[in-house]
């Protein structure tokens, strides 16, 4: 399943939309280069669920807890790109706040995975040549065994 992107505005209203669908307990990982558009997704995904913000790529900290301005679940942020391996994912005790919070992961691929049975992946693909971006979404697990219709993934 896959949908164009073309602007940074785009990209934070498809994150809105994607709050809608998740709830606490949920994985996202976010895959994509370096400007790819990550940390745009995850400003929307905050905007819509209603937290705490601001939403930044952080220089020293790896994960960020944003509590929800609206009686909701936290955000849980977290940008692996500095993190050297399993065992320094492991000391950010993602496991302990999954249940309750949403959890998104810039970098996760290959590093968070054991947490839970369910994720959604979503990769972000850079096309070189101007802004247009285009996401493809993947459900692991039986919480993601049908991506909500609501995504509008594959409709645009
Ligand atoms: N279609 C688009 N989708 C997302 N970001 C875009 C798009 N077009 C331009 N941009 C810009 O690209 C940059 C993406 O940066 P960022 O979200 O920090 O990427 P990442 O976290 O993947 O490194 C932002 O400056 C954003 O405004
Ligand atoms: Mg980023």
């Amino acid at each position: 399943m896959a949908m164009m992107i073309s602007t940074a505005a785009m990209m934070r209203e498809f994150g809105v939309r994607l709050a809608g669908a998740l709830r606490p307990g949920d994985l996202v990982i976010l895959t994509g280069s370096l400007g790819a558009g990550k940390t745009t997704l995850v400003q929307g995904i905050a905007e819509g669920l209603g937290v705490r913000g601001p939403i930044t790529s952080p220089t020293f900290v790896i994960s960020r807890v944003h509590p929800s301005l609206c009686g909701g679940p936290p955000l849980v942020h977290v940008d692996a790109y500095r993190l050297g391996g399993l065992l320094e994912v492991d000391e950010l005790d993602l496991d302990a706040s999954l249940a309750e919070s949403v959890t998104v992961v810039e970098w996760g691929e290959g590093l968070v995975e054991g947490l839970t049975e369910d994720r959604l992946e979503v990769e972000i693909i850079r096309d070189e040549t101007g802004e247009e971006r285009s996401l493809a979404l993947t459900g692991v697990g039986p919480r993601w065994a049908v991506i909500p219709v609501e995504l509008g993934v594959g409709a645009e």
